[in-house]
């Protein structure tokens, strides 16, 4: 951990507590917590006693060791496996409990992500990615994640240049990928095709996106990012609105999304789209089980209260045929309207990319120096996601922390010239 306040903060999130439940657990008040957890550059800020220090370590110890007494000795790789293979298909195989193991893994993978330590437990290892429809960061982003493991990557883009232009079979496809790499990360159009890829082989897939169908990646890594912005917040995930604006039916982020915030206990759903481009009927009604609200409204208005607002872009390639009309301007999130509507500390979130062209009315580039934006507090956190779900499923999750060395090469401290100052790499 960087700093006093990185660590006290991580805490908090590991531990579940708000800052006035930690300064009571550590029996401090919570005025002196509040010191320990400014900025160290700031004049207010004050050092943690060494004890106070032990002793959250030590209350994060025994928390781990209560995880491990609680996984009955069943690897994550198992407990998250389809049809008993170590392959990611939908965010369905995840429970809380495993989700949360695999945030511990990824936050072991951030000193890597961010530059600071070189890991080669991959190396040897070969990823081939399959990448049928249009992509930047997923494909770079699982490519990169795999590479700063040490494995090295094979890239397909394009169903023009694959033998499946040719009339190549799924099976036949992935069974042919299969003799040549180690892991599979596949986008293809058609829901339900990845998932015909992954039967055709034992080796890891990672279903990238399927048509209108999951992004579980894409999921994780929003879940991971909300779990960090309220940590820095002081909020916690239970109970938390979340508001879900634009194109509810065919973004895939978003049916994966729902699915694991619905882990949570007591959340407040609103989602806001044209009524054409609604949220599923099935996935609003698994949103609505156990005790969660669900409210489904064409206002922007309704993102009032908001702890997260998540936009997405229209995806227009998914309904040639259909006669809709796309957003018109009262369904842009922009700065007067988060301004007018949503509080201080609402963070604003989309998975990108933003469609920026004249009248597409996708989230506003207004926001761009507005801190509660996390578009690319998302974006960078996919690294450390992707690369503990490599490292899960492929069996080498224990060996990051003993097999770590200091990077050679200068990065700067902002990968942004627009980063907000907790945006830093250190
Ligand atoms: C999304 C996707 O492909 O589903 N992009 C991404 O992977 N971050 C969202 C989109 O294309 O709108």
């Amino acid at each position: 951990m960087d700093s006093q306040q990185d660590f006290l903060r991580d805490a908090m999130r590991r531990l579940n507590l708000t800052r006035d439940a930690f300064a009571e657990r550590l029996g401090v008040r919570r005025r002196t917590l509040d010191t320990w957890l400014l900025p160290e550059a700031s004049g207010e800020a004050r050092a943690m006693p060494d004890m106070a220090q032990k002793f959250v370590s030590e209350i994060l110890f025994r928390e781990a060791e209560g995880h491990d007494a609680q996984k009955h000795h069943r690897p994550l790789a198992e407990r998250m496996s389809a049809d008993g293979r170590p392959q990611l298909l939908s965010v369905a195989q995840f429970e809380r409990e495993s989700l949360e193991e695999l945030f511990r893994i990824t936050d072991v993978m951030q000193p890597i992500a961010r530059r600071h330590k070189v890991c080669r437990v991959l190396e040897g290892a070969v990823m081939g990615s399959l990448f049928f429809e249009a992509s930047t960061r997923t494909r770079v982003s699982f490519g990169a994640a795999f590479s700063r493991l040490g494995g090295s990557v094979c890239d397909t883009t394009g169903f023009t240049f694959s033998s499946m232009a040719k009339g190549e079979s799924i099976y036949d496809t992935s069974r042919v990928m299969a003799g040549y790499v180690d892991a599979l990360v596949i986008r293809h159009p058609e829901q339900g095709s990845v998932a015909e890829f992954a039967r055709a082989t034992n080796i890891p897939v990672i279903n990238a996106g399927d048509g209108p169908g999951e992004h579980p990646s894409q999921a994780i890594l929003d879940m991971y990012t909300i779990q960090r912005e309220f940590s820095r917040l002081g909020k916690l995930m239970d109970g938390a609105h979340i508001a879900m604006v634009g194109d509810l039916k065919y973004g895939r982020t978003v049916h994966s999304l729902i699915r694991l915030l619905s882990l949570y206990k007591g959340m407040k759903f609103t989602l806001i789209s044209p009524s054409s481009l609604e949220m599923p009927a099935y996935l609003i009604e698994l949103a609505s089980t156990n005790g969660h609200v669900v409210e489904v409204s064409t206002s922007l208005q309704d993102l009032k209260g908001a702890d997260v607002v998540y936009a997405t872009r229209i995806q227009k390639e998914r309904f040639a045929g259909e006669n809709i009309e796309g957003y018109t301007p009262e369904f842009q999130v922009q700065k007067s309207l988060v301004d007018a509507v949503c509080k201080p500390d609402t963070i604003i979130m989309h998975p990108l990319p933003r469609d920026a062209r004249a009248g597409a009315n996708d989230l506003s580039t207004d926001l761009n120096l507005d801190p509660r934006l996390a578009i690319f507090r998302q974006t960078d956190n996919g690294i450390p996601v992707r690369m503990a779900l490599f490292a899960v499923l492929m069996g080498v999750e224990s060996q990051i922390a003993r097999n770590l060395r200091d990077v050679t090469w200068r990065s700067p401290a902002f990968v942004g010239p627009d980063d907000a100052v907790f945006d830093t790499l250190d």
